[in-house]
């Protein structure tokens, strides 16, 4: 039996920041709003024609391979979570492949969205606990700017989400007290469309409706999340799936070092925070910085986190998210 250890991060964000201030003067919000109800002070958004959902994904996984010390055709497997691929298909997985000049190594997209990342590394987890691969690349990254409804109809949800890009490996390691020790993965299809994009798609909102309709007023193209219905139902997964890792493992709260959720809302992290008895310094979150960048959020706070020396070998690192599908998991990390 083995473990799999996180052996190498790094995250990529594009350089242009868009302020709260900046959003007000192309839809009816404002600097006090966002902050009060999310805790968002700016994102980034990329410069179209600049950066992809796979280049900033490759530019992200470059650094976590060379921190890894692994030479990138050292890597097994390919694991890229995103909503927002470059194409409806193939996903970027392939693309890593291609970009980053290695040999025909498998190449899996995850979905899942604000899940992504923890349902990706839970897949290579197995993988690497199976003696199948040794070195895997999971990557989690997102565009979302160049797909929101920047109107004030859209408001809801475009001053939430931002761009980036945040890479792990994750590696063998043949003590079976380190590394990931247990990971926790839920659904609950049933609110499937309460945050959801709902075209284009196969299903009720044809690809050739693009073409054909150009409907100014049809919103089913741009993502739709009813927020309050959303954070109670978040609120009460993350708590538990959190607990249920923990239990796992016969942990208990006091034990973990650093919490590092999916950055959804600063109201939603803190209300964990105060749950679980965790001080400031015990929870990492950027999203005053980046916004929500779905499946690339928790490598890119996981990897700043870890640049900053808040996450040290020996600590116990719990991993949490919660998002559209509804999905929602988590990983408990002995580093
Ligand atoms: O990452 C995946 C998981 N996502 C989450 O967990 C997100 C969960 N939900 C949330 O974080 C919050 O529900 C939001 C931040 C999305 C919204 O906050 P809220 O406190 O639930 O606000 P609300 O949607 O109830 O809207 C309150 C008011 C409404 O106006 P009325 O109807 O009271 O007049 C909205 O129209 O705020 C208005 N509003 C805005 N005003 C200024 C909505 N968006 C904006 C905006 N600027 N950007």
């Amino acid at each position: 039996m083995y473990n799999s250890k996180i052996t190498g991060l790094g995250y990529y964000v594009p350089d242009n920041v868009v302020t709260n201030d900046d959003l007000s003067k192309v839809m009816d919000t404002n600097d006090e709003w966002i902050r009060e109800r999310t805790g968002i002070e700016e994102r980034r958004h990329i410069i179209k024609g600049e950066d992809t959902t796979t280049s900033m994904g490759v530019k992200a996984a470059k650094i976590a391979i060379e921190r890894s010390g692994i030479d990138k055709n050292d890597i097994d497997f390919i694991v890229f979570a995103t909503l927002s691929p470059d194409y409806y298909f193939p996903g970027p997985g392939v693309l890593v492949q291609r970009d980053l000049g290695i040999g025909t190594v498998g190449a899996l997209d995850v979905r899942n969205q604000c899940s992504g990342f923890v349902y990706g590394i839970s897949v290579a987890d197995q993988y690497i606990k199976s003696g199948m691969y040794k070195n895997i690349l999971v990557i989690g990254s997102e565009v979302h700017s160049t797909g929101l409804d920047m109107s004030t109809r859209g408001r809801g949800v475009s001053v939430i989400f931002g761009d980036g890009a945040g890479a792990a490996i994750l590696s063998r390691e043949e003590d079976t007290a380190k590394g990931i020790l247990s990971t926790h993965l839920h659904s609950e299809g049933q609110h499937a469309e309460e945050l959801a994009l709902i075209a284009p798609g196969m299903g009720k909102r044809w690809v050739t409706d693009i073409i054909d309709e150009k409907d100014p007023n049809d919103e089913s193209y741009f993502p739709y999340m009813n927020g309050q219905f959303v954070f109670k139902n978040a609120v009460v997964r993350f708590s538990e799936v959190i607990k249920e890792g923990l239990a796992k493992n016969n942990l208990e709260a006091t034990d973990i070092n650093m919490l590092v959720p999916h950055q959804a809302n600063l109201r939603i992290a803190q209300f964990i925070q105060k749950k679980f008895g965790l001080e400031d310094e015990q929870v990492y979150n950027n999203i005053m910085k980046y916004g929500n960048t779905t499946a690339a959020s928790i490598p890119i706070a996981l990897t700043e986190a870890w640049e900053q020396g808040k996450v040290k070998e020996g600590d116990l690192v719990v991993l949490a998210a919660f998002g559209s599908g509804f999905t929602w998991g988590s990983a408990i990390i002995k580093w």
